[in-house]
């Protein structure tokens, strides 16, 4: 009773019913809400706790940033889901937040792209080395999908690319990458494709912010050449993996371009798939059949491992 109380009292003021419903279509600052709704920010802030205390919203530190999110709490979902169901898309003041919205999410798209623009004749020549994209796309997509996936991991995902491939094969798709610029370029990418099943946030490949055993695929396309550690990063991804959950490891076979190491920082150039049948054992996943692609000055390979599934599980 208390809850239900507590959640009905958090949504009963427009301005909360508006915060509800605009972070319902993505993760948004204070300051961009604030923009939105044309309020103070301590006032914003205020509504944003109790939606938050109320368990409607969830709030995510990213860098110095703090975004605020739809995502109820189990008892809270119903109701929540109920009450957005309701909004009236005619009235007003909601018409005007979502074309208000619409604006920041233009902004946001117009500051990503100036940042890629910046980076990207370094991914330009990167791709020129390689078979094609939309090949390696193809054999990652059927790699990972053997059957319907309910979540799914991208593990570095840059500007999100791996995540618009997946998404529309899962039930929810998360990706985490350390950089807030690539986070950005991503969000704004996943706003513009309406993927509204992706989450992203930032987080470590070596300390990924998930508990163990929750995910039924997971990616790491062209992330493990920046790798100190490969053997943690795979541990690491194993761990989040459910028993019987698909690991797609996309990078390059070893190859002599020193190049990429001094301009672009590439710790490693390229990967033997011994060294990953190697790390795969030692994370409790089986190597499955590597897969390469050649066609350029590097050949791209693709190593599949599954977790184990543990006797009498
Ligand atoms: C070449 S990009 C690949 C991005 C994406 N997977 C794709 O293929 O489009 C490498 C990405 O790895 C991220 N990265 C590097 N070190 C990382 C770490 N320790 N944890 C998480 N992400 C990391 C970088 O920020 C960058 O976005």
């Amino acid at each position: 009773m208390d809850e239900l109380l507590k959640t009905l009292k958090a949504v009963a003021e427009p301005s909360r019913l508006r915060l509800l419903a605009l972070c319902a279509e993505g993760e948004f600052t204070v300051s961009e809400l604030v923009q939105i709704l044309g309020q103070s920010q301590p006032r914003v802030s205020r509504h944003l706790k109790l939606l938050c205390d109320a368990g409607l919203l969830q709030k995510l530190r990213e860098g110095s940033w703090m975004l605020y999110r739809f995502a109820p709490e189990k008892g809270a979902a119903d109701i929540a889901d109920l009450l957005l169901s309701r909004i009236p898309e005619k009235d007003p003041t909601f018409a005007m937040d979502r074309k208000r919205l619409r604006k920041v999410l233009a902004d946001r798209s117009k500051a990503a792209e100036v940042y890629f623009n910046q980076t990207a004749d370094h991914w330009d020549e990167i791709r020129g080395l390689h078979v094609e994209d939309a090949e390696v796309e193809n054999a990652i997509t059927q790699n990972l999908y053997s059957g319907p996936i309910e979540k799914f991991l991208d593990i570095g995902t840059g500007t999100g690319r791996i995540l618009e491939l997946i998404a529309p094969h899962a039930k929810s798709a998360d990706g985490i990458d350390l950089s807030q610029e690539m986070l950005a370029i991503a969000r704004a990418n996943l706003d513009q494709a309406s993927l509204k099943n992706c989450q992203i946030r930032q987080g470590d490949m070596y300390q990924l912010p998930f508990g163990d055993n929750q995910y039924d695929a997971a990616c790491i396309h062209q992330v493990m050449h920046f790798a100190d550690e490969p053997n943690r990063v795979i541990g690491e991804a194993a761990r989040v993996l459910r028993p019987g959950g698909k690991l797609v490891v996309v990078d390059f076979a070893p190859h002599d371009m020193e190049d990429l190491r001094n301009t672009y920082h590439h710790r490693r150039l390229g990967f033997s798939d011994g060294e990953f049948v190697h790390w795969f054992q030692r994370n409790g996943l089986s190597f499955k059949s590597p897969q390469h692609l050649p066609g350029g000055q590097i050949t791209v390979a693709i190593w599949t491992g599954i977790k184990a599934i543990p006797k009498g599980g």
